[in-house]
C-alpha cells in the first residue's frame, strides 16, 4: 500500500510517500520539501501570512515532484497534518489533501503533527517499542508517551512559554547571529565555555511541574547579562554566552526527558524536531541515556525537521493499526494537543 503524507503546519511544505509492506514495515519512496524559511529571515521569525502564501504556491508542484520521485501515479491513501500549527498554513495542506483524496477516490487520514515526529523514526530504525519522545523545534517543546504509533499519544508535559527552538532563535537574534538562529548559535558555542555563565535552569525547582518546561526566564537572563556587561563596559564573549545558554537548554531538556522515561518505566527515548540538530542536546542526550541504560533513537537531521514523509509514515502505521479513515469534513485544529 502506498501512502502519501502532506505537511504544511509551519514554514515547510512537505510531501512524502511511503510503501507499507505486508509485514507492517514501511519504506520511504519520496521526501520532497519546499521551505519558505528564507522569506521569513528579515522578520526574525515565521510570518504566518507569508508562510500560507508560500504553501499555496508550493503545494501542487511539491506533490507532483513526490509522485515523480516515487514513480507512482497516485497513492492508495492520503494523510495530512490537521494540527497543531499555524491556522492559515494548515488550511492549505488540508484543502489540497481533501481535494486530491476526493479526486483520486482514496481514503483520507487527518493526523497529529506531533505523532509524525515520532513515527518518522521507524523509517530509519525499524519498529517502535513503547517510548517517551522529546520534541523540540521552533514551534513546539513536548514530552510525550507513546505506547503504539496507531494509538492515542499521551502528553506528559510541554513548554509553558517559548518553544526551545524559539528560545535559540531569540537569543541568537539578541547576539546578532541571524535567523534561524539555532544553527548559528550552535556554531558560535563550539568555541565557548559552557560553564562561563551560570544561566538559570527553568522549572527545575522542587515545586515545579516535573515534565513542563519554561525558557522565557532563561532568555531574559541572557538579555540582562548582555545589558549588565555593556553597562559595565566589559567585553562580551559571544561564544561563552552561546555555550552557556545552550548548556542550560540541553541540561533541562535531557534531564527531564530521561527522568520522564524513568518515571514511566520505559527504556526508549526518541528525539524529534528541528532543534534536535543541536550538537549539545544530542551529546548530552547520548551521555545521559547511556548512564541511565536507555536506548536513544534520533532520526537523521533531514527527518527531524518538518517534512511530509513523517506524516506518510504515521499514516502507514495508523492504516496498519486498523483505524478507519477520517471524514472529508474534518476541520483543521491549530491548537491540537495530543
Ligand atoms: O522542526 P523545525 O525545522 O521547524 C519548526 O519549528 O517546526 O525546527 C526549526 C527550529 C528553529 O527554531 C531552529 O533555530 C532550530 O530548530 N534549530 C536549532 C538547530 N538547528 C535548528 N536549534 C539549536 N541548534 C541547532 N543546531
Ligand atoms: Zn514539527
Amino acid at each position: 500500500m502506498i501512502v502519501m503524507g502532506i505537511e504544511s503546519s509551519c514554514d515547510e511544505t512537505g510531501v512524502g510517500i511511503v510503501e507499507l509492506r505486508d509485514d507492517g514495515t514501511c519504506v520511504q519512496l519520496a521526501d520532497e520539501v519546499a521551505s519558505s524559511v528564507d522569506q521569513h529571515a528579515r522578520f526574525g521569525g515565521v510570518v504566518p501570512e507569508v508562510a500560507s502564501r508560500a504553501h499555496l504556491e508550493a503545494i501542487v508542484p511539491t506533490m507532483r515532484r513526490a509522485l515523480a520521485a516515487a514513480g507512482v501515479a497516485k497513492p492508495d491513501a492520503l494523510a495530512v497534518t490537521i494540527g497543531p500549527g499555524l491556522a492559515g498554513a494548515l488550511l492549505v495542506g488540508v484543502a489540497a489533501a481533501k481535494a486530491y483524496a476526493a479526486a483520486w477516490d482514496v481514503p483520507f487520514y487527518a493526523l497529529n503533527h506531533l505523532g509524525g515526529h515520532v513515527a518518522v523514526d521507524t523509517l530509519e530504525h525499524g519498529p517502535m517499542p513503547p517510548c517517551v519522545a522529546l520534541l523540540v523545534s521552533g514551534g513546539h517543546t513536548h514530552l510525550l508517551r507513546v505506547s503504539e504509533l496507531s494509538a492515542p499519544i499521551v502528553e506528559l508535559g510541554s513548554t509553558v512559554d517559548d518553544a526551545a527552538g524559539e528560545a535559540f532563535d531569540k537569543v541568537a537574534r539578541l547576539l546578532g547571529l541571524g535567523f534561524p538562529g539555532g544553527p548559528a548559535l550552535d556554531a558560535a558555542a563550539q568555541d565557548g565555555n559552557p560553564s562561563a555563565i551560570a544561566f538559570p535552569r527553568g522549572m527545575t525547582g522542587p515545586r515545579d511541574s516535573r515534565n513542563d518546561f519554561s525558557f522565557s526566564g532563561l532568555k531574559t537572563a541572557v538579555a540582562r547579562y548582555v545589558e549588565a556587561q555593556e553597562r559595565a563596559g566589559a567585553a562580551l564573549s559571544i561564544p561563552d554566552i552561546a555555550a552557556s545558554f545552550q548548556e542550560a537548554v540541553a541540561d533541562v531538556l535531557t534531564m527531564k526527558a530521561v527522568r520522564a522515561a524513568h518515571d514511566a518505566g520505559i527504556d526508549t527515548l526518541v528525539l524529534g524536531g528541528g532543534a534536535t540538530a543541536n550538537s549539545r542536546i544530542r551529546s548530552m542526550a547520548e551521555q545521559r541515556c547511556a548512564d541511565a541504560g536507555l536506548t536513544l533513537r534520533i532520526p537523521k537531521p533531514r527527518l527531524c525537521t518538518d517534512n511530509g514523509v513523517m506524516i506518510a509514515a504515521l499514516g502507514a502505521h495508523v492504516v496498519a493499526g486498523g483505524a478507519g479513515p477520517s471524514q472529508l469534513t474534518a476541520a483543521t485544529d491549530p491548537g491540537l494537543s495530543v
